[in-house]
């Protein structure tokens, strides 16, 4: 079973990888954790699909584990769902040698990472993402986070999981769209790291679609070896971390201006065509290269456009990114299939250009 390692200073975080290997969770728990006693915290959905599975999986080792679900939606990344966590921590006598379990994609990832960062100034975690994107992104590397007053992840900490444990036979009862999502992301670590693992997306569209077991487990490896790798060498994104943010600077934008109406995977392909549009004018990108991420992203069935009323609110977000220095947004953008560094600034009518390709108003 193929393991991947985020090596810190002073601590690890494994991740395994498989089809199936959910079965284990119990085995692979009494591997890292003293204490037995804590919170499963699990998507609704996720959990009525699996939950019987994972409670199996996890045999007595789940004994002393209490189960809260969380209503899907990005809605409950919120302070109110993070009180209602530490009152079931309370109830439940939560100790400082506690667990937390959290069983679903980023939302619940992202929730129940900040409830186990806090608690007890720090519990053990231990990661079972179920979707796409959770499992080559937003399980490994250790951010947890709740929205507030409007602004995304605003409140937040790092805190590494114990173990990630990722079972792809878990995404067979994801909605296609939700799927197709996670794609986005998986392509995104080809464009920005590996050009070797882009091409082997570009042969096996078919089976990506297929949810093919024998393509996901690699798939998965790879993207999280990726991650894992750069959060390695610069947890706290000083630097090298922000390559992650391809297609994130004009994704993050629209993905707020659709208010809810695109998935973050969608964003980030739209982002993604609109970086490699800003990198071909900038002599950065062939448009050879260009278009073999368009075509790889059409075969996906992700988007090329989306429709918005007020187009004009795209530009507004793009103040609030991350990356703003100086009023200015800067692009993470790439020199071809398999790099990725920041770019010089770029002329706000190019920019304006660009949305006005991907939105049709
Ligand atoms: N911490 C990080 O580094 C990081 C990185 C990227 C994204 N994120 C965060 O992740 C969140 C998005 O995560 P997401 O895309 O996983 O979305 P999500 O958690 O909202 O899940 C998407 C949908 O899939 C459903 N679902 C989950 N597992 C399922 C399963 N196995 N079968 C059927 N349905 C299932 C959920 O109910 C939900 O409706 C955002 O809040 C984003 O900010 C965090
Ligand atoms: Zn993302």
């Amino acid at each position: 079973m193929p393991r991947v390692v985020v090596r810190l200073p002073g601590r690890t975080c494994p991740i395994d990888i498989g089809s199936g290997n959910s079965d284990s969770l119990g085995e692979r728990l009494r591997r890292v954790s003293s204490s037995s006693r804590g919170l499963i915290v699990a998507d609704a959905r996720a959990w009525r699909c699996h939950g019987g599975r994972l409670q199996a999986g996890l045999g007595r080792a789940g004994r002393g584990l209490a189960v809260v679900t969380v209503l899907p939606g990005e809605r409950s990344k919120s302070l109110g769902q993070l009180e209602r966590l530490y009152g079931a921590l309370l109830r439940h006598e939560v100790g400082r040698d506690g667990l937390v379990v959290a069983v679903g994609g980023g939302v619940v990832g992202d929730l129940a990472g900040l409830a186990a960062a806090g608690w007890h100034r720090g519990i053990d975690l231990v990661m079972v993402p179920t979707t796409l994107l959770a499992q080559v992104d937003s399980a490994v590397g250790g951010k947890t986070a709740v929205n507030f007053g409007g602004v995304k992840n605003v409140i937040g900490a790092f805190h590494q999981p114990r173990f990630v444990l990722s079972d792809v036979g878990l995404l067979s009862t994801l909605a296609d769209r939700d799927y197709r999502a996670g794609l986005a992301e998986v392509v995104k670590y080809g464009m920005i790291a590996d050009a070797a693992f882009f091409a082997r997306l570009e042969r096996g569209v078919d089976r990506l679609l297929a949810r093919d077991p024998a393509l996901l487990v690699p798939v998965v490896t790879r993207c999280s070896r990726i991650k894992a790798a750069i959060v390695g060498r610069d947890e706290r994104e000083a630097g090298e971390r922000i390559t992650l943010n391809f297609g994130h600077t004009l994704g993050h934008a629209l993905e707020a201006a659709a208010r809810g109406r695109l998935r973050h995977g969608e964003a980030v392909a739209l982002g993604m065509r609109g970086a490699a549009r800003l990198a071909e004018g900038l002599g950065w990108m062939t448009r050879s290269d260009r278009n073999r991420l368009e075509s790889l992203l059409d075969r996906l069935g992700l988007p090329a456009a989306v429709r918005l009323a007020q187009p004009g609110v795209v530009i507004a977000k793009l103040k609030y990114d991350k990356k703003v220095r100086n009023r200015q947004p800067r692009f993470v953008l790439t020199r071809g299939v398999g790099s990725a560094s920041v770019a010089p600034p770029i002329n706000a009518s190019r920019i304006r250009a660009v949305l006005a390709d991907l939105i049709e108003a």
